[in-house]
């Protein structure tokens, strides 16, 4: 159950059948988790928060950073966003935001290459929907979303308390007991939290 009043989506039930197919259909064994089959706990957080308060990005553009199924760009869409691009590297993740979008009569853009390692580019709200599960990843998003920051773009992250949250640079917006599935979490509701940055250095200034 998606606890996000203005979202759809079309989610999977269960995590290994569409793991087996995604390994299957890239030829591969050592496939990432299908990151887009599900609403993470981090990014229906940030769906809550804008569902509370439109305003964070009505009338603005979003990037919605590692967007997996859609959710924080549909989300943004549903609460005013004049538009929203998923950002996802997972090469399924395309087709998983398109079928979301459709589900919910908005139009959402899609980037699949990896934009951190560009500049930030130019939106007025970055949405940030549980990025920090692994270090790799987490080490190079806080910076980028400092040095969007810096640019003059609102940043919001959402996160249950992953291992690679930072411990400093984040201040809490508001914090939900979100609904998720034990296919992904150790029990079905998640306390989970939406921050915005706070004098983190950004990467053009380390
Ligand atoms: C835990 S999921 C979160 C998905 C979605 N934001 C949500 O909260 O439901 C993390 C997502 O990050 C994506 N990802 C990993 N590295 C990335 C990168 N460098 N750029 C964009 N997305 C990335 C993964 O493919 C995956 O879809």
């Amino acid at each position: 159950m998606l606890d996000v009043p203005t979202v759809r989506l079309r989610l999977a039930d269960e995590l290994d059948p569409v793991w087996r197919a995604t390994a299957e259909a890239l030829g591969a064994d050592d496939v990432p988790i299908p990151f887009w089959a599900f609403a993470w706990a981090g990014g229906i957080a940030i769906a809550r928060y804008l569902v509370e308060h439109p305003e964070a990005v009505a009338g603005r553009t979003v990037l919605d950073l590692a967007t997996g199924s859609g959710l924080c760009a549909i989300a943004a869409l549903r609460a005013g966003a004049v538009r929203a691009t998923g950002a996802d590297i997972d090469p399924f993740a395309e087709a998983a935001v398109a079928l979301n979008a459709r589900a919910n009569a908005v139009r959402v853009g899609f980037v699949g290459r990896d934009l951190l390692d560009d500049e930030p580019p130019a939106a007025d709200v970055i949405l940030a929907g549980d990025t920090w599960y692994e270090g790799p990843l987490a080490e190079r998003v806080l910076p980028w979303l400092a040095q969007a920051a810096t640019h003059g773009t609102s940043v919001l992250v959402g996160d249950p308390g992953r291992r690679y949250l930072p411990a400093i640079g984040l201040v809490q917006l508001a914090a939900y007991d979100v609904h998720t599935t034990t296919q992904l979490e150790d029990r079905a509701v998640v306390a989970a939290r939406v921050f915005t940055l706070s004098g983190v250095p950004s990467r053009s200034a380390r």
